[in-house]
């Protein structure tokens, strides 16, 4: 099964770039800027990795990112993450990046975004590794702050192809974005968001109705409203699971006990990623290996979850159909 996977065509749909920083390329990019971090071995890091809640993680996470100052960094990071990609027969993968962690810190976006994207250029040149760009607003911060962050990102727009929504959830509704959601989608960005991974349903009826998003990043929380479940799938949107993510964050106690199976089962349309690997121990490979045996999937099963990963990416009409065909051969040898 772990051959099957390891093999398997895939798409990653929830990424999160400043979350797949390892500890050693942190250690190497703050020795290169002389910026210190309150650690001194990677083994210190991974010790500090251990999360309650969502926002201990993030704390964690946001300290992680302040040692990214160049452009250099930016492909280094974005980069690394792409060969990982390529290691893992991911074909394709959208990639989101948090502009105001950054630009916050005094860091430009032109910065941050040329970096990222010059990287995937090369992964694109080298891997044959198709990857487009979620660029996320904060929502612990202001809405007026994501206007903001929404106009610098003007003159970058080719190179971008979604907005979304991550952060501190509770309390911070998808209907506090409501206005900068809208004009995102005006000047051509796809809206999608994090929702329903510590909110509850009605941050998720929120983001159907006030965001208009195409697709619901974790979704874990839907479950819990059957009406909420019928519109998803009338609506045809997709869920993009983090399973070791969710285990992380005590969002699921066990593994053995991830709602994913029965996602499925209610017809959902669901997708297995990552989230943020260097930080809940796994990539998105061992995230399809632990969730397969904790809740004993079939090959069928995995199979399905490939398809809608590239069925329910951004993907260009043509692109997705060659992985998907790809993959369509695939399973039939190896089933
Ligand atoms: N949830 C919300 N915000 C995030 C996450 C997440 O899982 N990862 C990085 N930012
Ligand atoms: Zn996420």
């Amino acid at each position: 099964m772990k051959k099957f996977i390891k093999n398997l065509p895939k798409a990653e749909l929830h990424l999160h770039i400043e979350g797949s920083f390892e500890p050693e390329l942190m250690f190497k990019i703050a020795k290169r800027n002389s910026i210190k971090i309150p650690f001194n071995s990677v083994k210190e890091i991974e010790n500090a990795y251990k999360f309650n809640c969502l926002q201990d993680f993030l704390d964690i996470y946001y300290q992680g990112a302040q040692v990214l100052i160049t452009e250099q960094d930016f492909y280094d990071l974005t980069f690394s993450y792409l060969q990982k990609c390529n290691e893992q027969n991911v074909r394709h993968t959208e990639i989101m990046f948090d502009p105001q962690t950054h630009t916050e810190r005094g860091i430009s976006f032109a910065t941050v975004i040329n970096g990222i994207s010059k990287a995937q250029k090369d992964a694109k040149e080298q891997f044959g590794i198709t990857s487009l760009l979620i660029m996320s607003y904060l929502r612990h911060l202001s809405e007026e702050d994501a206007f903001k962050t929404l106009e610098q990102s003007l003159p970058f727009k080719d190179l971008i192809t979604c907005v979304g929504l991550d952060s501190s959830e509770k309390g911070n509704p998808p209907s506090k974005f409501k206005n900068v959601f809208k004009k995102s989608e005006e000047v051509g960005y796809i809206p999608v968001a994090h929702a329903g991974e510590e909110g509850n349903a009605d941050y998720v009826w929120e983001a159907l109705d006030l965001l208009n998003i195409k697709r619901i990043d974790h979704g874990n929380n839907a479950l819990q409203d059957k009406k909420l479940i019928a519109e998803i799938i009338k609506r045809d949107l997709a869920l993009t699971v983090c399973p070791l993510s969710n285990t992380a964050l005590q969002v699921v106690t066990d593994l053995k006990e991830h709602p994913l199976k029965e996602m499925m089962n209610l017809g959902l349309k669901v997708t297995i990623n990552s989230d943020d690997p260097a930080f809940f121990g796994g990539q998105v490979n061992q995230n399809y290996i632990e969730i397969q045996k904790a809740l004993d999937l079939t090959k069928e099963d995995l199979y399905e979850l490939a398809k809608n990963s590239f069925q329910y990416s951004f993907l260009d009409k043509e692109t997705k159909e060659k992985y998907l065909t790809e993959l369509e051969m695939y399973f039939e040898k190896n089933k």
